[in-house]
């Protein structure tokens, strides 16, 4: 774990995600819950990490798996109390363990008292001001006043009733209609977010995760999205007045004795405006989206990873490595597909997967983003290799499900509760007996489980251990430069491998057709094959780490 005084902790730190929901249920109600991760903080110690993120753990509705917040000061009682929180955040930092929190500036829960007093308040109230409340286009005001398409597919814009019963208002909102968008260029929403987040920091939190960070300023005149738009100029996305709103973020987070760290959430296709987030006074780090997305090809990667290089340079930020969310489709199936990139748009039940190939591409895809500079997030369950699950339809809640008319079976594949057990009612989930969990788990789920693979020293359990270990251990593999090998073992590195120093270790990664051979008298640090063997060659889809 890190020195619990480094400052520059974040800038080569593996954060683990815990999604509450889904990770352990301590009181048996199907649902995770803070006790549940108390119970399993063992867990992310024996791993190695540095840091927790916890995706939403407010008071929440959970339209939108708690992204749509109702309270930020209260933790939802199905997850447990804020007193419990506090006990949580202070064990972690026991155990070397720092905590990250999630901020939701783009919106609300329709549920949170500001949207309801806008509500109540009616058309042309201050209340109405802290979000977009519009009327109507067309002489019945009928039309919905932009037609911005919603991430989440379908429009961005809900009618409100009037008290007397008449259609009255639209309101935006970018993801469902249960989040309506805050309007940032009202000063009580401002204030509230710096205090929200001195809540947090005051608690102990190391940092916050900023969710949808490039969205929540608009353009007040509402224009429609032109077909081609140059930097700054899309109505809701990546505008310019954004970076003051982070500025005075990272203004509250310096301020503290042990500065707290800034994450943003930032999905743009041009890697230099995502590197504007990451100036010195802005924010620390922001989720490289675009290495994720990328198919399971050496030029794609290679490609990716000098992109990356190249963008966060000028800025000074360490690059963070994220091979999955609780968003997207899990590493192990998704590298075992044809077209192993991720988009959304594309996800389809019934594609074919060959888990065993995404398996071992998995396998050295995480030896790979251990060893490239900068920060590693690791999300609950890819330790375990856990695949996506194919959920029956009834079972979904996903809204972006519903909102694709049922053709995208959504993001609840990768939410579904880990296994810890090799058997018991839920995997050891919950207690044995206890309530079914809130999305059914597959038979076979406890073959995967912590207890199942604690032991094997071929699981991806112990391959994540073994990595995260030596990547303690080599200072070589902390934020610093990446030198691309052009030969290994004086043979040309074939163009579908991938090979880089990091100081004096190799990282090999190999996802062509012929075996690449090692230096002879090569220190093997590791190697994502069976642990048992000692290859001279790294092979089809496997990765290794050499002393150089
Ligand atoms: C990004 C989050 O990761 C996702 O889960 C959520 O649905 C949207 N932002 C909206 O808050």
């Amino acid at each position: 774990m890190s020195d619990g005084h480094d400052a520059e902790w974040w800038r080569s730190a593996v954060i683990y995600q815990v999604y509450p929901r889904s990770f352990a249920d301590g009181n048996g109600d199907g649902t995770g819950d803070l006790a549940g991760v108390r119970q399993r903080l063992g867990h992310l110690r024996d791993l190695g990490v540095d840091a927790i993120w916890f995706t939403p753990w407010y008071r929440s509705p959970l339209a939108d798996g708690g992204y749509d917040v109702e309270d930020y000061r209260a933790i939802d009682p199905a997850f447990g109390t804020l007193t419990e929180a506090e006990a949580l955040i202070a064990e972690a930092r026991e155990l070397g363990l720092r905590t990250i929190v999630d901020v939701v500036p783009n919106h609300v829960s329709d549920r949170h008292p500001w949207f309801r007093a806008a509500l109540a308040a009616g058309p042309g109230s201050p209340e109405r001001d802290r979000f977009w409340f519009r009327a109507g286009r067309g002489a019945r005001g009928d039309e919905m006043p932009t037609r911005w398409v919603s991430d989440f597919q379908g429009s961005t814009w809900t009618r409100t009733t009037n008290p007397d019963g008449t259609p009255g208002e639209w309101y935006l909102h970018l993801f469902t209609p249960e989040q309506p968008d805050l309007n940032w260029d009202h000063p009580d929403v401002r204030r509230e977010h710096e205090e929200i987040l001195r809540f947090w920091f005051d608690r102990g939190v190391a940092g916050v995760r900023i969710d949808s960070a490039a969205l929540p300023v608009k353009d007040p005149a509402l224009p429609e999205v032109p077909e081609a738009w140059g930097p700054g100029e899309h109505p809701h996305l990546d505008r310019d007045g954004l970076h003051d709103i982070y500025r005075s973020w990272r203004a509250v987070a310096d301020s503290y004795d042990e500065p707290r760290v800034l994450v943003g959430e930032i999905w743009l296709p041009d890697a230099r405006r995502f590197a504007r987030y990451l100036r010195g006074d802005e924010m620390h780090t922001a989720f490289n989206f675009d290495f994720m997305t990328r198919p399971w090809d050496a030029k794609e990667l290679r490609e990716s990873i000098r992109t990356t290089l190249e963008a966060h340079a000028p800025v000074g930020a360490p690059p963070t490595w994220v091979l999955s969310n609780h968003d997207v489709t899990r590493p192990v199936t998704r590298y075992g597909r044809e077209d192993s990139s991720f988009d959304f748009a594309a996800k389809r039940f019934g594609t074919p997967t060959d888990l065993a190939v995404g398996g071992r591409r998995a396998r050295a895809a995480a030896l790979l983003t251990g060893a490239l500079p900068g920060a590693l997030y690791l999300y609950q369950g890819d330790e375990l290799g856990l695949p996506e699950v194919e959920l029956p339809v009834e079972a979904i809640q996903d809204p972006m499900h519903f909102r694709s008319g049922g053709v995208d079976p959504g993001r609840d594949g990768c939410r579904v509760p880990l296994p810890w057990a090799r058997t018991g009612s839920s995997y050891g989930f919950g207690p044995d007996g206890g309530a079914a969990p809130w999305l059914p788990q597959p038979d076979g789920w406890g073959d995967l489980s912590v207890e199942a693979q604690e032991d094997d020293p071929v699981s991806m359990l112990a391959l994540y251990r073994r990595m995260l270990a030596v990547r303690r251990s080599e200072p070589g593999l902390r934020d610093g430069d990446l030198v691309w090998l052009d030969a290994v073992a004086g043979a040309p590195v074939p163009a579908r491998a991938l090979a880089f120093a990091r100081g004096d270790v190799a990282c090999v990664v190999n996802l062509g057709p012929d075996p690449v051979p090692l230096p002879q008298d090569a220190d093997l640090l590791l190697h994502s094959g069976d642990p048992a063997t000692r290859p001279t060659s790294v092979l089809t889809d496997t990765a290794a780490w050499v002393r150089w």
